[in-house]
């Protein structure tokens, strides 16, 4: 059965933030993510003659895979422009969020019943060969998940910290940093095991309220990802400013090399002083759950 085809229809979707796990779940292992509010997709389609088409403004957007998507919902008859304060290339889930926007608006504006996560994974295939799903399966979330591939996804019901994030504005090459882990994996498989793990222990400590115990294993990380070959000098040079600011912990988030940085506050007040802190240090934006800094 169809839904009621709403014509001019919008649709949205989150960033994300993985706090734990990124690498580790592209090998097999847990990650703990979060979708990311303060920054959005939205997807406004509206009825033209012939083939629906994708069109943005965002310079560099893979189009081909949110054409496939789109058209995958109905073929002909949409135009979905795109609207994005997800930054691209930095970790926070531009092509997953911007592909789940697409995949609702058109299925909205069709009346069509479609697995939106099947078909935003259509777009991100696209954009990343072999994607874990975490990216996709984040952004559909309502609240904190846990991802292993191939299981279903595990809703994290204990309440959410008050997190920071940071773009260092260096770009971020994912497809390069999945190779570098990919190089050294023979060398460092424990430390991939550990990085997932610490995923399941980072439920744990959220369960018990336990927020040093986070931040420990946010910054333990840091420091194994930077091991990995996936750091970058300017997400150290963020991260210790967060930590100097006040943070439990912090560390890269995505696939690194670039991006941006996580930090863990002990509440909404020293969220936004760490938020500061991490624009004063060089941070190209920055944004506390409320919101940009
Ligand atoms: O694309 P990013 O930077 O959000 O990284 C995704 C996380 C990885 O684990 C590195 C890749 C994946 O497919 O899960």
């Amino acid at each position: 059965m169809s839904a009621v085809a709403v014509p001019n229809s919008v649709g949205r979707a989150p960033g994300k933030v993985i706090l734990l796990g990124e690498h580790a779940v592209v090998h097999g292992g847990w990650a703990l993510a979060l979708p990311w509010p303060a920054v959005e997709v939205t997807a406004s389609v509206s009825e033209v003659a012939g083939d629906t088409q994708v069109v943005s403004d965002v310079p560099g957007m893979d189009l081909a895979g949110l054409t496939a998507a789109a058209r995958a919902v109905c073929a002909t008859g949409y135009r979905v422009s795109l609207r994005s304060t997800v930054p691209p290339g930095s970790g926070l889930g531009s092509s997953a969020s911007t592909a789940l926007a697409v995949v609702r608006a058109m299925a909205q504006a069709s009346g069509a019943t479609v697995d939106e996560q099947a078909l935003a994974d259509v777009a991100e295939r696209h954009a990343h060969g072999r994607p874990s799903g975490l990216d996709v399966a984040t952004v559909a979330a309502s609240g904190l998940i846990l991802f292993k591939r191939g299981e279903a996804v595990r809703p994290v019901a204990s309440a959410v910290p008050a997190f920071v994030v940071a773009d260092s504005g260096v770009p971020r090459n994912a497809g390069e940093a999945i190779a570098a882990v990919n190089a050294g994996l023979a060398q460092h498989q424990a430390l991939v095991d550990a990085l997932g793990q610490a995923a399941l222990a980072g439920v744990t400590a959220l369960e018990a309220g336990d927020l040093p115990l986070l931040g420990r294993l946010l910054d333990q990380a840091h420091e194994r990802l930077t091991i990995l070959g996936v750091g970058h000098p300017a997400l150290d040079v963020l991260v210790a400013a967060a930590r100097a600011a006040g943070a439990l912990g912090a560390k890269l988030t995505g696939a690194g090399r670039g991006g941006c940085v996580v930090a863990l506050a002990a509440d909404p007040v020293s969220a936004r002083a760490i938020a500061l802190a991490l624009l004063a240090a060089g941070a190209a934006r920055a944004w506390t759950a409320e919101g940009p800094a």
